[in-house]
């Protein structure tokens, strides 16, 4: 068994400290396998916000696997936003962008989706992609594992939309990438980026999927940047084959259970419990 503490979008710069100090000792308490951050450390990518950033991340429990997000590229100085876009995340956070955990049961595989220009009808900065180079980088780690192993790719950006909304905020080239993550056995893809936190089956979206890989998206953990959602994480068990996603979500003064999600892969499968 294993449990990921999966937290997201902490964007220092716009912090509730009371909820980011409650969040120190809530993952101390819950003792997690590993905490996967899923990109936007900052608001705004400056120096100060990173080291905030850094300094909280320390108190954390470990092991960590971490990735950037967009509001980690700098937005306004465009010289570096085009230059060196990560250059304050290589600097603060960690420089590596292509991190791995890996045990015997658990491997994790993270993929820096920010860029510093993509091009849509949401908005020329904020989307994310995946290039074919990230997608040979996830073949020689996750394929060629053994079956047992519980293999997770972490983004920022999301594959599937939130319920009842129209897609937006997809990661680029979400279709090849699971096409590799179908020929690599991947079992679960964790993202942020939306500031809302839900999980689902990847086909519910890329109907073309022939493999049931589930999708789950944590809130903004303890920023004032929310979107109708309370600050959030997700606690995930793995069991074989059985995934518990429990959301903790601030309640003003502690992180309290929230919407639990149960799944059981049968035949193959991810079938929801409730
Ligand atoms: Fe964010
Ligand atoms: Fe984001």
């Amino acid at each position: 068994m294993r449990t990921i503490a999966h937290i997201s979008d902490i964007h220092f710069g716009k912090v509730d400290p009371p909820v980011a100090e409650a969040l120190v000792a809530e993952l101390h308490a819950k003792q997690p396998s590993i905490v996967v951050m899923s990109g936007d450390f900052t608001q705004r990518a400056r120096a100060a916000q990173y080291q905030a950033a850094a300094d909280f991340m320390k108190r954390l429990p470990s092991p960590q696997l971490v990735v950037p997000g967009n509001h980690d590229i700098p937005l306004f100085d465009v010289f570096t936003r085009f230059f060196n876009p990560l250059r304050n995340y290589r600097k603060f956070i960690t420089a590596d962008l292509r991190p791995m955990y890996d045990d015997e049961e658990l491997l994790v595989v993270g993929i820096n989706t920010a860029r510093s220009w993509t091009w849509t009808l949401d908005g020329f900065w904020k989307d994310g992609r995946i290039s074919e180079e990230q997608l040979l980088d996830v073949k020689l780690k996750a394929c060629d594992r053994p079956a047992e192993q519980f293999k997770v790719v972490v983004t920022h950006h999301p594959f599937i939309p939130p319920p009842k909304e129209r897609p937006h905020g997809i990661v680029h080239g979400a279709k090849r990438a699971l096409d590799q993550f179908e020929q690599c056995h991947i079992d679960m893809c964790l993202a942020g980026h939306l500031h809302m936190g839900y999980s689902d089956d990847v086909r519910i979206h890329h109907e073309a999927v022939k493999r049931s890989i589930l999708s789950v998206q944590a809130g903004t953990a303890i920023s004032t940047r929310r979107r109708n959602e309370p600050n959030a994480y997700n606690l995930i068990t793995i069991n074989g084959e059985h995934v518990t996603v429990q959301v903790h979500a601030w309640d003003g003064k502690q992180f309290a259970k929230a919407l639990r999600t149960h799944f059981t892969r049968i035949e193959g499968i991810w079938q929801r419990e409730g």
